[in-house]
């Protein structure tokens, strides 16, 4: 399979709002609302948001990730957070906020690579730490596994995190009933990466 990660580009939104749709539940992002993440995950000419890409006749997307720099976000889409039990303040940490991939193309290296070059991205940016809110009830526990394999570490479980996200979740429908592990990783415990971010076959 070739593939390849590469930073999101405005080119990218129509795309990222067609698989979120599909994977996420119809109406969690907007075009407008991608938008808006792109920016605020943008600083000067360093983007943390990226995209996984086959490299067919044309190019498709199969897989997208958000993460936001340290200063560029209060909370995730759910509204609580536990910055009292964070080895490192809300200020100097990044935050992962959505990523999925293609059910087709899961478990072949595409999610950790998107995370990897995110991280990499996070860190020329200042932060410290990264926050994320894990989908317990993700398909076989697949987003705990991701991210415990990158590095998180479990803080505390929040019920009905998404309630007030007004879409129609996967699994529950309307209102998402889904919980969510608020999970910490901190960067001083995990080694930089090699490449640079726009990463081929892996
Ligand atoms: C979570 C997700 C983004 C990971 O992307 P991916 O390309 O499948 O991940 P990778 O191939 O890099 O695998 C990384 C680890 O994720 C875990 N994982 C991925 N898919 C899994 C599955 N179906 N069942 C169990 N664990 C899984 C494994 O621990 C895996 O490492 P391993 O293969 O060495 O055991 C993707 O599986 C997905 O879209 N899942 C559903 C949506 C979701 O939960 N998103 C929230 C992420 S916070």
């Amino acid at each position: 399979m070739n593939t390849r990660i590469r930073t999101m580009l405005v080119a990218d939104i129509p795309a990222v709002v067609a698989l979120a749709d599909r994977l996420v539940g119809d109406g969690y992002y907007s075009r407008a609302s991608v938008t808006e993440m792109l920016a605020r995950s943008t600083s000067g000419d360093v983007v943390c948001s990226h995209v996984a890409e086959l490299l067919s006749q044309p190019p498709r997307l199969v897989g997208f990730r958000f993460s936001l720099p340290p200063g560029a976000w209060q909370h995730g889409r759910g509204q609580k957070i536990s910055p009292e039990l964070w080895p490192a303040p809300l200020a100097d940490s990044g935050y992962f906020q959505t990523a999925f991939v293609d059910d087709a193309v899961r478990r072949q290296g595409l999610g950790s690579r998107m995370a990897t070059a995110a991280l990499d991205s996070l860190r020329r940016l200042g932060a410290r730490g990264v926050v994320t809110h894990c989908w317990k009830e993700s398909p076989g526990n697949s987003s705990f596994r991701y991210l415990s394999r990158l590095g998180f570490r479990p803080i505390v479980e929040i019920d009905n995190y998404w309630i007030d996200v007004d879409y129609t979740c996967v699994r529950d429908g309307y209102p998402c009933l889904c919980t969510a592990v608020e999970m910490y990783l901190s960067l001083g415990d995990v080694p930089t990466s090699a490449g640079p971010a726009d990463t081929p076959d892996g």
